[in-house]
């Protein structure tokens, strides 16, 4: 299993992001987590295509789009056109789930599927030969700097048996209130990939990035 630290710049100085995105590459996090919001699917608005068209040779790291958006395959083209390599769709938020993880891989991308703190992970049961990702949403999408819902440790342990069973070694993502205090927890119940927003970029973000990456690298 690849352990990953995915750092959200929605917690970022957006005044010097290409800077504080290297800080975090040269210590290690392998992506950049990117969360898109468009005020309807949840109620905050981030940012957008234009904004990771620019970002995104400002580095190697591997762009981790994270779309809480309504009916997102309206998307996905142009999110490839802007240098996503991975899309990850809320499962809330598609008419069609099926059909759109095939159009994020017909684009050439990797596919996410992520799911609210209130859905039950059985939903995800069909799709779990579709995706390389499962995100487990530990906050209630829409904002940073939230707290981490302790329930979430007993999703990833059940979405983790699922995959177990047939014989999948489909990424884990976990996603909100994630700090170095905390981040053990979410590893041992079967994460791979941890997205932490506040906990990177609150404060030295290379520092920050380090001292993730170096549990990360016991696991
Ligand atoms: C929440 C976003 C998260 C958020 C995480 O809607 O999907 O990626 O930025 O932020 P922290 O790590 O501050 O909880
Ligand atoms: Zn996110």
């Amino acid at each position: 299993m690849n352990y990953v630290l995915s750092p959200s710049i929605l917690a970022a100085d957006f005044k010097v992001l290409g800077q504080e995105m290297k800080k975090t590459e040269e210590n290690g996090a392998a992506y950049i987590h990117f969360d898109v919001m468009d005020g309807m699917f949840v109620p905050s608005i981030s940012f957008g295509m234009p904004v990771l068209a620019s970002i995104h040779d400002a580095t190697e790291q591997f762009m981790d789009a994270h779309l809480m958006v309504q009916e997102p395959i309206r998307y996905v083209e142009a999110f490839q056109k802007a240098g996503a390599d991975y899309v990850t769709v809320h499962l809330e938020a598609c008419e069609d789930v099926k059909t759109t993880l095939d159009k994020i891989h017909a684009c050439g991308m990797k596919a996410g599927l992520a799911v609210n703190p209130e859905t039950d992970v059985k939903e995800l049961v069909p799709y779990l030969e579709d995706v390389e990702m499962i995100l487990i949403m530990s906050v209630h999408p829409g904002f940073g700097g939230q707290k981490f819902i302790p329930e979430s440790l007993d999703k990833i342990r059940e979405v983790r048996a699922m995959l177990n069973e047939k014989n999948l070694e489909t990424d884990i993502q976990v996603d909100g209130g994630i700090y170095v205090e905390n981040v053990r927890e979410v590893l041992d119940a079967g994460a791979n990939v941890i997205v932490a927003g506040s906990a990177v970029f609150r404060g030295d973000a290379g520092e920050n990035t380090a001292k993730f990456m170096e549990i990360l690298k016991s696991y």
